[in-house]
């Protein structure tokens, strides 16, 4: 029996490897710019770090975790996100003592959740997120809104848009959630089993039900926005403005929730608006977290940050007819007839890979028509023709394949005539 690869995973292969490539590249560049450094933690944690981080109420850790007991007998999951890690790593690292704050990182790497998958949503799937620490100046959040906006337009992407909502404080929260329980009570039993539980638990969380959506008590659900208190209220203004003066264009969504418990004040997610893009819209979300380094046992300090996933990105650069690949292009292909030639040629290969230059030849004793036709499909600049005369001679061919141009020279001035050019 074939074994195949497990459901909701993919495998990369050459021809799409090299876009992803370019897209990280990008992205690691943007994060110089912006002056994030990269962090790395372990693709698994103990499970109590998402329980307390992401919130126990939440899909991810209710339904989607791969969660798994080790031969020590501890539970450990499999990261669904790299916010809680990330927040871990700072406690654990005592990193609000450096310095330079806020802490400004980031990240790229596979998470994995068990969703049903579809178009843009897979069991694994490739993050790459910022997380700026200890700062709670609405101009960072800015920063991180700019950012997230940035890691699309720099790869050429235009139809966007910015999503953006205040979920206030704890004391705006509080009466938000008190008004969502009042609001939602006398219809509870119309509601789906996991919405009653919610109810109880964390009602925000109704306002993400996919199952419920369409009810009518969810049209004229009481709104965040109308319960915030004077600090958020002043906190989300002041994030607006600072839009503004980036001349970042945004919407205000009330019902922008998102889906992980740790969010205050910004939340924000970047939707694609281009035609074909499928009906996952999102590619990307991100907000400020400013309880969640404390419930994981950390000092009080505030954070923001975002996510995207490389899977959603890639999709948006299909739908916007975007190709970043770049040609499959040698500078030189070496040519080789005859046993002799053969070692002669692998020594210049490798002269010329060690000069820096990309190169190539045959492995599969081919006719010398068709290592010429292989020079071609490859695009190389040059073919290097040596042949057993040429080898008697110590010389070698060089052919440049644009004109037809071509020289016999010494083989030990190859790799300083190619350096010049013919
Ligand atoms: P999230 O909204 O759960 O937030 O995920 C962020 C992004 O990850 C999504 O917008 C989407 O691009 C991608 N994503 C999530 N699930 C899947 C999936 N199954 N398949 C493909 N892509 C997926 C977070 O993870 C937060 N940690 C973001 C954050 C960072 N907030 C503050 N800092």
């Amino acid at each position: 029996m074939n074994i195949h690869i497990p459901r909701g995973t993919e495998d990369l292969l050459p021809e799409q490897t090299k876009t992803w490539q370019i897209i990280e590249d990008t992205l690691k560049q943007l994060s110089e710019r912006y002056h994030y450094h990269e962090i790395r933690t372990p693709m698994f944690e103990r499970t109590e770090l998402f329980q307390r981080g992401v919130g126990d109420t939440t899909d991810i850790v209710q339904k989607e975790m791969y969660t798994f007991t080790d031969r020590g007998g501890r539970s450990l999951t499999l990261r669904p996100e790299g916010t809680a890690s990330v927040a871990r790593s700072y406690v654990q690292n005592k990193m609000h003592g450096n310095p330079e704050q806020p802490t400004k990182l980031y990240y790229l790497g596979p998470m994995f959740r068990y969703e049903r998958p579809q178009q843009g949503r897979t069991r694994q799937f490739t993050q790459f997120g910022i997380e700026a620490i200890g700062s709670a100046d609405p101009a960072i959040d800015a920063e991180v809104i700019a950012f997230a906006m940035d890691c699309y337009q720099d790869l050429g992407l235009k139809s966007l848009k910015l999503v953006l909502n205040s979920l206030g404080d704890h004391e705006s929260r509080e009466a938000h959630r008190q008004a969502l329980v009042d609001h939602f009570k006398p219809h509870e039993d119309e509601l789906c089993s996991d919405c009653q539980m919610r109810l109880e638990q964390n009602p925000l969380r109704l306002l993400d039900c996919k199952v419920d959506q369409d009810h009518p008590s969810m049209q004229n659900a009481p709104s965040i926005l109308d319960y915030l208190n004077d600090y958020s209220q002043q906190y989300f203004n002041d994030v607006k403005k600072h839009l503004d003066a980036m001349g970042i264009d945004y919407v205000v969504d009330d019902a922008l929730v998102r889906g992980l418990d740790y969010y205050t004040h910004t939340a924000f997610e970047i939707m694609s608006e281009a035609d074909g893009f499928g009906s996952i819209t999102t590619l990307s979300g991100g907000g400020r977290y400013n309880g969640l380094i404390q419930d994981i046992g950390g000092p009080e300090i505030s954070g923001i940050g975002f996510a995207l996933s490389i899977e959603r990105l890639i999709m948006a650069l299909e739908a916007e007819g975007i190709n970043l690949d770049s040609e499959d292009e040698l500078d030189c292909y070496v040519i080789t007839m005859g046993d002799e030639a053969k070692f002669a040629g692998s020594k210049l290969v490798y002269q010329l890979r060690k000069a820096g230059f990309i190169v190539d030849q045959d492995y599969l004793d081919k006719k010398m028509k068709t290592q010429f036709k292989a020079a071609d499909r490859y695009q190389a600049s040059y073919a290097i023709v040596i042949g057993e005369s040429e080898v008697e001679q110590g010389v070698a061919n060089i052919k440049r394949l644009e004109d037809g141009e071509q020289k016999t020279i010494a083989i030990d001035e190859v790799k300083a005539q190619i350096e010049q050019g013919l």
